[in-house]
């Protein structure tokens, strides 16, 4: 602890844990396969990779402020009104910024037991009180977050699918939390992971927004379109909630090659549907041969699988880091007897596949 005896910040902020991403290093191993962060295996689109490669000339001149030809891209693609779409650096900067904007001192941001690390330490440096409910076989439980709204609630975060379970609550679930909020809560469904999902007609929350002024929806570039490193995520919301978000934002908080990089990425609606269905087929065989392999796997709709290492789970982490494999520990999530591994390229899948099979054996 470095605190300072009189200079010290809002209340909440040292109760931060800063967030620790996904290790990247496998000390002794020839070959490192990052598996731990839930990126894209595949890359982005060559169509964005060529706009990034080209903006890039325009490195002198501040970008669009005001996002126009992405969000116009991003309206066109999903149907979307591009009025009411705001554009970050990152979801997590829309998380934090929704968190600096609506909850303050006093109020209430409540998320799932198992929910992303980010709704945390948003509403503490907002100087808010983070609160929970349980869910219930690892999913969100609707009627146990109904029971934890409170008059002082400001902020509902549903990640749908959720990470690190992978598990998803029915449209109509979504629907009926949205109804229940008191007046002045907003729910954020996150659908960071939403091109993933294959249910049919599954919008990431969209068609709610659209009957609701009291739903947001984050949507990022960091996952299935493979620009983790750009920083870029977009939000549709109500008018209100949208003009909030834009003048609590910087002016210029997206760079100029991620706005340009996202707008060919979401256009490229081939690729998006290529790398769907390549994570399905490797996420439902890696299941497989996971489960063959002696643990037991949480059904998922995103790229990634929580698996059950119980007692095992520094020996299983220790001996697929050997491998070069390098996977997520679980602890911060209240998940101590979990990994989290991210679906890979066929090579990292079979990898994973290999390494459980052995574990214990000697191999
Ligand atoms: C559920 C969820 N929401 C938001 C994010 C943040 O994504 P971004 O890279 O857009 O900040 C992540 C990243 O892991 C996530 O899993």
């Amino acid at each position: 602890m470095t605190a300072h005896p009189t200079i010290r910040p809002r209340a909440g902020v040292l109760d931060i844990a800063p967030y620790v991403g996904g290790e990247s290093s496998a000390p002794g191993a020839n070959r490192v396969i990052k598996l731990s962060s839930n990126e894209n295996p595949l890359g982005p689109s060559a169509k964005a990779f060529d706009a990034y490669v080209e903006a890039v000339k325009g490195l002198a001149l501040y970008p669009d402020g005001g996002h126009l030809a992405l969000r116009r891209a991003i309206a066109e693609v999903h149907r979307l009104e591009a009025e009411r779409i705001v554009c970050g650096a990152g979801s997590d900067e829309l998380i934090a910024l929704l968190c600096k904007a609506y909850a303050g001192a006093g109020d209430e941001v409540l998320y799932s037991q198992h929910g992303f690390l980010m709704y945390k330490l948003s509403a503490l440096a907002s100087g808010a009180t983070p609160v929970t409910a349980l869910e219930r076989d690892l999913t969100a439980d609707v009627d146990a977050l109904i029971g934890a709204l409170t008059e002082r609630t400001r902020l509902v975060f549903l990640a749908n699918p959720n990470n690190p379970t992978g598990t998803m609550v029915a449209d109509a679930e979504v629907a009926r939390l949205a109804a229940a909020l008191p007046t002045r809560a907003l729910l954020v469904l996150d659908a960071a992971y939403a091109e993933y999902v294959r249910l049919p007609g599954h919008d990431g929350g969209a068609g709610l927004v659209k009957t609701r002024d009291n739903v947001v929806m984050t949507r990022t570039f960091s996952k299935i379109y493979g620009l983790a490193a750009l920083r870029l995520g977009w939000a549709y919301g109500p008018a209100h909630v949208i003009d909030v978000l834009n003048r609590v934002r910087g002016p210029f908080n997206v760079t100029a090659p991620a706005l340009a990089a996202g707008e060919a990425a979401v256009r490229d609606r081939a690729w998006v549907e290529h790398c769907a269905v390549t994570n399905d087929v490797w996420r439902d065989w890696l299941a497989k041969e996971i489960r063959a392999a002696g643990f037991a796997v949480v059904p998922s709709h995103g790229n990634f699988l929580l698996i059950e290492t119980e007692e095992r789970t520094s020996a299983v982490d220790a001996h697929l880091k050997a491998r070069g494999l390098i996977v997520r520990r679980m602890e911060g999530y209240g998940l101590p007897g979990h990994l989290r591994i991210t679906v890979g390229d066929e090579e990292g899948c079979r990898a994973v596949a290999e390494a459980l099979s052995n574990f214990g054996t000697g191999a």
